[in-house]
């Protein structure tokens, strides 16, 4: 009888599952990447729904996106851009802003005075996502939001309505926090108190506050804070002010408040 209680057989049996393994695990990747992918974009394309408080139970998400046009947006100026007009970006359905915020052609680092998001490199066109009357006046305005809260970047969007002031609603559709702390930005209770809160004063300043308690019933600004998680709350009013100011989508809403965008 041939004696398999060798070292080089229990190398080449090692080795040829470590292979066997290797190709069925490279394989699942490959062969399971595009309905990953696929499944990426359509809890992306659900979270802009439900924002924009539009995602019904049980619908079709491509036909209640219909509602939605999307929209190419110069950050510098606030103004819509055709991607006809912009170099490094073809195709709308598929420009990705966060991975736009990676190449240095299409994003511009961030000092760290400029940077109270810590987003490190902002996107020089982000891709907005609006709701429209007949008229073509907007209804609701769809915005990408991102920021560091305590463990990384947290993506999502904020909703605003007609007045370009009052929410609609606010969703996080990625972030790292720790469960029952920072990853209570998800309870449904703690997004339906920002529904309706305003992020501008009469004056234009941007007036959100997130507290480290309970807001009053009548606040117009104010939004709960999340108790044992000060530090994901602080991060999530900082990328916020960020979004809504100079540097974010203030340009922008200001031209469409008159109409110049
Ligand atoms: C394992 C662990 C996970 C934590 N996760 C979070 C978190 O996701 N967000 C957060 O703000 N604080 C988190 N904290 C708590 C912070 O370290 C800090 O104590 C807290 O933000 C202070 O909030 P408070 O002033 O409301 O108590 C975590 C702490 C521990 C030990």
């Amino acid at each position: 009888m041939a004696n398999n209680d060798t070292i080089k057989k229990t190398v080449i049996v090692a080795l040829s599952l470590c292979l066997v393994c290797s190709v069925i695990v490279s394989t699942a990747a490959v062969v399971l990447k595009p309905a990953q992918e696929a499944n990426k974009q359509l809890d992306y394309n659900r979270n802009i729904l439900a924002a924009a408080d539009l995602l019904e139970e049980g619908a079709d998400v491509n036909e209640l996106l219909k509602q939605i046009t999307p929209k190419l947006v110069d950050l510098s100026t606030g103004k819509f851009v055709s991607v006809d007009d912009v170099d490094g970006i073809s195709d709308l359905a598929k420009y990705d802003q966060n991975k736009a915020a990676k190449d240095p052609a299409l994003s511009d680092k961030l000092s760290k005075g400029d940077d109270p998001a810590k987003i490190l490199r902002k996107e020089k066109y982000a891709k907005v996502f609006l709701v429209q009357a007949e008229d073509g006046s907007v209804e609701k305005i769809v915005l990408p939001i991102k920021g560091y809260g305590l463990w990384g970047q947290l993506y999502g969007f904020l909703a605003l309505g007609a007045d370009l002031n009052s929410v609609v609603g606010v969703g996080f559709y990625d972030h790292k926090e720790t469960p029952g702390l920072g990853g209570e930005v998800d309870n449904p209770a703690w997004k339906a108190n920002w529904v309706g809160k305003q992020m501008y004063a009469a004056d234009g300043s941007i007036a959100l506050k997130v507290l480290k308690a309970k807001a009053p019933a009548d606040a117009k600004h104010e939004i709960d804070g999340l108790s044992g998680a000060t530090l994901t709350t602080r991060g999530v009013e900082n990328l916020f002010h960020y979004w809504l100011g100079a540097d974010g989508y203030g340009p922008l809403l200001n031209n469409l408040k008159k109409g110049e965008a």
